[in-house]
């Protein structure tokens, strides 16, 4: 039997087959349980924040087959199969993602909790447009889905810019 890290009980509890990160996992799941909670309860990706829970603020963005969501409105159920990035799965601290180091050069990061989907947002962007070297503007509404209450978004627009320009300089999909 599978056990749940919640330890609900429920008749309609059923087995949730995902991805995170290049690791398959199956997850017994509610059926009202969204994927931001499988992804932080079960599976223990707590780089994956929340905070409005209604696809306000961005905070718990996620890359679903490459492709930016807000995983607290997309029930686990309806991504049966997929992979999921999370903001663990595009670094580390030897190896950081071009984001990632622009984001620390260019002192875009203050309290930090809306930075891993700042920076997966951001990726997305620049994984869907290669070799873009995109304007301020165009980075302003890339990101706008994601809010910082810190930064005041000029350093952020700063850091998206300058990994683009070096992912675009370099030829590679990041
Ligand atoms: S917690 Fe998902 S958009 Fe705010
Ligand atoms: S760095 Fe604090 S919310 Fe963005």
């Amino acid at each position: 039997m599978f056990a749940t890290n919640s330890g609900t009980k429920s008749m309609n509890r059923k087995i949730l087959n995902i991805v995170v990160n290049g690791e398959s996992h199956q997850v017994l799941i509610e059926p009202h349980w969204t994927l931001l909670q499988v992804l932080r309860n079960e599976i223990g990706m707590m780089g994956t924040k929340e905070n409005c829970l209604e696809a306000e603020c961005g905070v718990c963005t996620v890359l679903l087959d490459g492709k930016a969501i807000n995983s607290c409105i997309l029930l686990a159920g309806q991504v049966e199969g997929c992979s999921i990035t999370t903001i663990e799965g595009i670094g580390d601290p030897e190896h950081l993602h071009p984001l990632q180091e622009a984001f620390i050069e260019c002192g875009a990061v203050q309290c930090g909790y809306c930075i891993p989907g700042m920076i997966l947002t951001a990726k997305s962007f620049l994984d869907e447009n290669p070799g873009c070297r995109p304007s301020r503007d165009e980075i302003r509404e890339a990101i706008a889905g994601t809010l910082c209450r810190c930064t005041g978004y000029r350093k952020i627009i700063d850091a998206v810019a300058t990994a683009a320009d070096r992912i675009a300089l370099s030829g590679a999909k990041q």
